[in-house]
């Protein structure tokens, strides 16, 4: 079968199916970089650690120095209360929340000793932040170099992949659609992987932390601080879902404006030529307009969320200043244990330490489920296993002599729509074939069978009396050419194009192969010869010159079989006589298949074929084919005879085009 299943590409996923496995495989590109991986979770702790343990500093600021100073200045003087009387006799690490790890001071010290523990405690302090900000920043960049290193390996392996699929994959799936789809899909996982990844595990593991290191400083106080977690929780979930909805409807007008964009780009002319402009400018301002209309909506829902978190958040706040004061002021114990100022202090930095890796986590984690899609895309990309395989025990083509036999071949696209049905033809060495017939009837798939582009669906394909499909692909297809109705020419030099199937080749060979295609004398004329770089897909160039630069490309090679499918745009007469000298030539001594639209190559043909419907309906030489009166006479008397007259009246007028007058109407 030649077509397959249809591609997964072609099935938008817009959810993962299976994270799991996609992750695990995912994590096996991760492999080589584990060290890294160790480094980056090493340095997610510490830095968790710093931004668990410096609220704790505040507190001991306030519990340690802070507190007992002022109670030590006021129980000096007049009208101290009985609380801090009582406060003042024990020592400062008895009555702190917390162990004083800058060293406690008696309560009856001079006050330089407070003064002096609290310079220490603020350089240990700045030490902390210092040591947050420099794992902070080493953890990304660890994390953006593995990330990159992985990504630059997957972005290779899918290049790799898609150079060798199969052509029926191509005719699935649309080129602009595939390379806009492994550019994204890349750039996603690019993202999650050396940002949103440990942003939202690091906000992970600070929340829990946290909440674990308050609970274990004072359960009850702990709880009722973190009442409003939930609601927290709920907010975010409620909100990053309407902006998720609302982003799905941007990213689909997103492609419909993209979509316009690369239709009137490309068919500009057709555009401009059917005065389609006006039309075009309106349906491109719709577009838009939908499209703007969706990003607000995805907008007001994300810059709505930020400010309910941090309300949220002085709920959390006043809760725990308003408690808290309550108890401490009235002396009373919460949770078994007494509140004290720094516990407070440490309660609030907590507490305004919860948004920022709450939202976090909302926005990124959407973020790392495209990315598990894409990622997923890309997997199914590259399990997309080529149609066209060698068999494991497929020999070297040896070196083609020429003869080419189908043996009942029957070929489909779609499983039980044959397109060829049971073609049978044998060509000898050196004979050129032309295949006539209206579009449609299978000419293109015929030959397209050769270098086994597709495989039959039942019977042969030999040459030389060796099946194409019991041998390596590179060894066939390098021994035969093909030259397409539609030349691709790549954005390098003429040189370089025409050497493009035989990169050895030297400047002579090169040369020789584009005199023998007539394209010598119209490369000198251009501002830098040989060395003058075409535009992409050989903007620059006109029809003719194309065709005869790939002509040239043909000869170069120099194949034993060839395969032309003659372009049908008409080239000035010149030109046309140029290019069936280049032909003539070309096709000397070798076995050609042409899918012939020159009235000139099917006369010089030593077989022509007429296809119609996937069937070889008549096969002779052109003036068998004309005494027989068939399908091909009348073929020759629409089509074929008009160009004799073009031709004639072309040369009666000398060299340039015809009088449009001397061309005598088709019968
Ligand atoms: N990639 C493809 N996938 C599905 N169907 C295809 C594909 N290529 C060709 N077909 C179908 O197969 C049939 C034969 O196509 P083919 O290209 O061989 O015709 P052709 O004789 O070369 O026509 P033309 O003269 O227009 O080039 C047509 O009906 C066409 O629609
Ligand atoms: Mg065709």
């Amino acid at each position: 079968m030649i077509g397959g299943p249809r591609g997964m590409l072609e099935q938008e996923v817009s959810k993962p199916r299976s994270v799991g496995r996609t992750l695990g495989r995912l994590a096996g590109y991760f492999k080589p970089y584990w060290l890294a991986l160790v480094g980056v979770a090493a340095l997610m702790i510490v830095n968790a650690w710093v931004q668990v343990v410096t609220p704790e500093l505040l507190g001991q600021a306030v519990d340690c120095y802070l507190t007992p100073a002022v109670s030590a200045t006021l129980s000096v003087g007049e009208g101290a209360s009985a609380a801090q009387q009582q406060r003042s006799t024990t020592t400062p690490e008895e009555s702190s929340s917390f162990a004083c790890w800058f060293g406690a001071v008696p309560a009856d010290a001079p006050a330089a000793e407070f003064m002096a523990g609290l310079g220490r405690l603020v350089v240990g302090l700045i030490a902390f932040f210092v040591i947050g900000a420099l794992t902070g920043g080493a953890m990304f960049f660890l994390m953006a170099w593995a990330g990159n290193h992985v990504l630059r390996t997957l972005q290779v392996e899918v290049f790799a992949h898609l150079q060798r699929l199969s052509l029926g994959f191509y005719s699935r799936n649309e080129s602009g659609d595939l390379m806009s789809r492994i550019t994204n899909d890349v750039s996603t996982i690019q993202q999650a992987i050396s940002f949103a990844l440990i942003q939202v595990l690091g906000g992970a593991l600070l929340l829990v932390w946290i909440a674990w290191n308050m609970l274990a400083l004072n359960w009850a106080y702990a709880l009722l601080s973190l009442a409003v977690m939930p609601l927290m929780a709920a907010a975010t979930i409620w909100f990053s879902a309407q902006a998720r909805k609302a982003f799905r409807v941007t990213r689909k007008e997103i492609g419909n404006v993209n979509a316009e964009l690369e239709e009137s780009i490309s068919g500009v002319r057709e555009v401009q030529a059917f005065s389609r402009e006006e039309a075009n400018i309106e349906a491109f301002r719709a577009s838009n307009a939908a499209n703007r209309d969706a990003n607000l909506r995805a907008v007001a829902y994300t810059s709505a969320l930020a400010p309910t978190l941090e309300a949220f958040g002085y709920v959390a706040i006043a809760i725990v200043a308003g408690v808290g004061g309550v108890f401490l002021l009235q002396g009373q114990t919460l949770g078994g244990a007494a509140v004290t100022l720094g516990l407070i202090v440490a309660f609030i930095s907590y507490v305004q330490r919860f948004n920022q890796p709450i939202a976090q986590i909302a926005v990124l984690w959407t973020n790392i489920q495209s990315a598990v899609a894409g990622a997923e895309r890309i997997f199914d990309l590259l399990d997309e296993l080529p149609e066209i395989v060698e068999k494991p025990d497929a020999i070297p083509m040896p070196p083609i002599q020429g003869r080419v036999e189908y043996c009942d071949v029957w070929a489909e696209y779609k499983p039980g729509e044959p397109v060829l049905r049971g073609v049978n033809l044998v060509a000898e060495p050196g004979q050129t074939i032309a295949i006539v017939g209206p579009t449609g009837a299978g000419k293109t798939t015929l030959v397209n069978l050769l270098p086994r582009f597709y495989d039959v669906t039942r019977g042969a394909v030999l040459i030389d009396g060796v099946d194409v499909r019991d041998v390596k692909l590179d060894t066939l297809r390098k021994q035969i050419g093909v030259v397409l109705q539609d030349t691709f020419l790549f954005s390098d030099t003429v040189m370089n194009n025409i050497r493009y199937g035989r990169p050895e080749a030297t400047d002579e060979e090169v040369i020789a192969a584009a005199k023998l295609a007539r394209a010598h004398e119209f490369i000198e004329r251009l501002p830098e010869g040989y060395n003058t770089v075409l535009g992409e897909r050989g903007a620059g160039l006109s029809q003719g010159q194309r065709q005869l630069l790939s002509i040239a490309r043909a000869a170069l090679v120099n194949p034993r079989l060839l395969i032309l499918d003659e372009a049908t745009s008409s080239v000035d007469t010149r030109t046309e006589r140029q290019i069936q000298a280049a032909l003539e030539q070309l096709l000397a001594g070798r076995t050609s298949f042409v899918i012939a639209h020159r009235l000139s190559t099917i006369r010089n043909a030593d077989l022509v074929l007429v296809m119609v419907n996937g069937e070889i309906i008549e096969r002779g030489t052109h003036e068998e084919l004309l005494a027989q009166q068939g399908f091909y006479y009348n073929l020759y008397m629409s089509q074929f005879r008009r160009q004799e007259q073009v031709a004639r009246a072309a040369q009666r007028s000398g060299d340039g085009r015809p009088a449009l007058s001397q061309v005598p109407d088709a019968a």
